[in-house]
């Protein structure tokens, strides 16, 4: 069996760690990884290869740094042609970026199988580019395997149990990438030292979703609430470019500790010792929650609704208010993380099986 995966932006390297590590596995599997290209810089592309040992992309596209018309249908001609060469049985595409919705269309108009890991997420936030590309990726797609039953029951009230697509609930593969690295992050990651910081000592925070970077009044009102903070528990902020290039254009004034994009290992250094995590990624806040850490969610909407209604997330947007009063409020030492959310570990595993 030939599956052809598409991956190009930093959380679908850590989703290609577990699939690609399981696919290997198998000698009745042959992967071929394309890399669109839409991450490009090293320390948010090259150092996930490296750490995680993704094996090397067959294909590079290398685009990036367009808009999404430019981005998404360059992508789309490239992956036809490509996927014109292999001839898979199946493209799989992670998520819900631009590379994600590229290769779910060049694959369904050339009647491949599409399958789509991390199916059913919604944020019901139309202006969300992720929200369209998910929404248009499960509906071409032929086999979704979704994260959670919150996910299913999405697909269910959109009518996918009238449409001809196999759907399963098979658990969210970052918790597998999150197991399997654990140890090597605490053995061979140092950034606590380098940062000068101790366990439970900083606040971990990330910043890069367009709806916060793209509205200078959001970015603003968080910028502040973490400058607030600061003044009581160091903020580290490992920054997005995106957000970074929008940040250095304005004016808007910076106390807390801002630091380049970060590996992996870094990553989950950071998160598992952190005090709490204020993010408005997506990844992130289930990382948080692997790790047993609070997460204050930076956006109005999250596609992880179960981490609100057991009380591990709080989504506070971009109001300065509701983010202070979440961060001095919640007692996270009081706190019980041991709840079985999203599966065993073994998702990987388990969508190989089906497939
Ligand atoms: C994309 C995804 C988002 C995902 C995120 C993870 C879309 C629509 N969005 O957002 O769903 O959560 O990745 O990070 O697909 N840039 C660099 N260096 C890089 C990567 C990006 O400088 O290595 C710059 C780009 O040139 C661009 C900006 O950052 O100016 C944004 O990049 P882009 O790929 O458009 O989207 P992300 O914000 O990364």
């Amino acid at each position: 069996m030939k599956i052809v995966t598409i991956i190009g932006a930093r959380p679908q390297f850590i989703k290609a760690s577990a699939f690609s590590r399981a696919a290997s596995s198998r000698s009745d599997i042959e992967e071929v990884i394309i890399h669109t290209g839409q991450h490009f810089d090293p320390n948010m592309s090259d150092i996930f290869f490296e750490e995680m040992e993704i094996p090397k992309p067959k294909y590079h596209l290398e685009i990036h740094s367009l808009g999404h018309g430019a981005m998404t249908g360059r992508m789309l001609e490239g992956i036809e042609n490509i996927l014109k060469i292999e001839n898979p049985d199946y493209v799989l595409v992670y998520g819900d970026t631009n590379s994600t919705l590229a290769g779910a269309l060049a694959a369904k108009k050339m009647h491949i199988k599409l399958v789509h890991v991390e199916a059913g997420l919604r944020s019901f936030n139309m202006a969300m580019p992720e929200e369209i590309n998910r929404i248009l990726t499960d509906r071409i797609s032929d086999v979704l395997f979704c994260p959670t039953q919150n996910a299913i029951n999405n697909l269910m009230l959109e009518g996918f149990g009238h449409f001809d697509t196999q759907i399963f609930n098979c658990g969210d593969i970052m918790y597998d990438a999150a197991l399997f690295y654990k140890e090597k992050a605490n053995q061979e990651s140092n950034i606590l030292s380098r940062l000068k910081i101790t366990a439970e000592n900083f606040v971990l925070a990330t910043i890069h979703r367009q709806e916060n970077t793209d509205d200078l009044e959001r970015l603003k009102n968080i910028v502040e609430a973490l400058n607030y903070i600061h003044q009581s528990k160091k903020v580290i902020v490992p920054l997005h470019p995106r957000t970074k290039k929008i940040l250095e254009n304005s004016h808007i004034k910076i106390d807390f500790v801002v630091i380049e994009p970060i590996g992996y290992m870094d990553m989950i250094a950071l998160t598992s010792n952190a005090y709490m995590v204020l993010t408005d990624s997506g990844g992130l806040q289930k990382e948080a929650f692997f790790f047993g850490k609070y997460c204050i969610t930076l956006r109005d909407q999250t596609e992880w609704i179960e981490l609100v209604e057991s009380g591990f997330n709080t989504l506070a947007g971009a109001d300065i208010n509701k983010i202070i009063h979440s961060f001095e409020s919640v007692d996270v030492t009081n706190i019980n993380f041991n709840v079985n959310l999203y599966g065993d570990g073994q998702t990987a595993a388990f969508i190989l099986d089906k497939l």
